[in-house]
């Protein structure tokens, strides 16, 4: 092994133990990563633990606005979970072990589920700004790849399979509580760019044509990640917009936070019951 993988190794090895240290020992079987407007998506489960990213040697603030930067520790009705309250994107000029980090730490804390959330813009006329849409598939347009160079967690092989990176059972299961709770799910595939740049008029009419539902910026990677490490994944995205040129109006961040913000009670009472529900 040579020493940028020894000192990777030894990184999460004290994150583990710090984090093990606070919590006493508690296995959580679920991560939840906290997309634009999804923070505040956990506060129907009990909070039994909170401690700022920085405390964590293998995790660092996010330099986005609207995304905080703490790890909770959560109760749910089967047991605990792990809650990313901020992500780091590709665009933050981060490499990609900076996002693997915190699926490969959640993995060596016992999770078995991971939940991954995103705000994103919308092609299609079925998806409207407000929507809860399941990412059924996705579509690379990252021009990188997380699992690129030296295999970084002996569990993750050489070549992943990625037939089924979003759990069909787990995708199920979140539109049987959706049916139960009258919230009306969308479902479609998810095309990632780094950003930070909006797309152009141009690019969506591109991407469109390759079946891309929904345009963002992150979530990709880690549903790699997760997918190549065995875990259960199921993700979704909040439409915060149309995308370029499907609407007259430009995209702005603040615009991508408004939007998410009106469809908190329905991200809240599908998080919760999710949580609630995943063993
Ligand atoms: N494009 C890319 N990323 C996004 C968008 C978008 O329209 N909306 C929210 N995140």
């Amino acid at each position: 092994m040579n020493e940028k993988a020894n000192d990777r190794k030894e990184c999460l090895r004290q994150s583990i133990a710090y984090i093990r240290e606070q919590w006493s020992e508690k296995v959580p079987k679920t991560a939840f990563i906290c997309g634009s407007g999804w923070s505040e998506a956990i506060k129907g489960l009990k909070i039994l633990g909170e401690i700022p990213f920085q405390k964590i040697k293998c995790l660092s603030r996010t330099t986005v606005e609207g995304h905080k930067s703490n790890l909770l520790l959560v109760e749910t009705k089967t047991g605990y979970g792990l809650i990313f309250q901020g992500r780091r994107h590709f665009y933050e000029g981060v490499g990609w072990e900076t996002i693997r980090n915190p699926i490969i730490l959640s993995k060596e804390l016992g999770c078995k589920n991971v939940v991954l959330t995103n705000a994103a813009g919308a092609i299609p006329e079925f998806l409207n700004v407000g929507d809860i849409m399941i990412i059924e598939d996705h579509i690379n347009f990252m021009g990188g790849n997380p699992l690129i160079g030296e295999i970084p967690h002996p569990l993750i092989p050489r070549f992943p399979d990625q037939t089924e990176v979003y759990s069909k059972q787990l995708i199920n299961l979140a539109e049987k509580i959706a049916k139960k709770k009258k919230i009306d799910l969308k479902k479609g595939i998810y095309l990632g760019l780094t950003g930070p740049a909006f797309e152009t008029p141009a690019e969506i009419r591109g991407y469109k044509a390759i079946g891309a539902d929904a345009v963002g910026m992150s979530t990709i990677p880690e549903a790699m990640v997760a997918n190549a490490l065995g875990m259960q994944v199921i993700a979704f995205s909040c439409i915060s917009n149309k995308a370029a040129g499907i609407s007259e109006e430009k995209l702005s961040h603040e615009e991508v936070t408004e939007n998410t913000a009106a469809s908190l009670p329905t991200m809240q009472s599908l998080i919760t019951q999710l949580m609630n529900e995943l063993n």
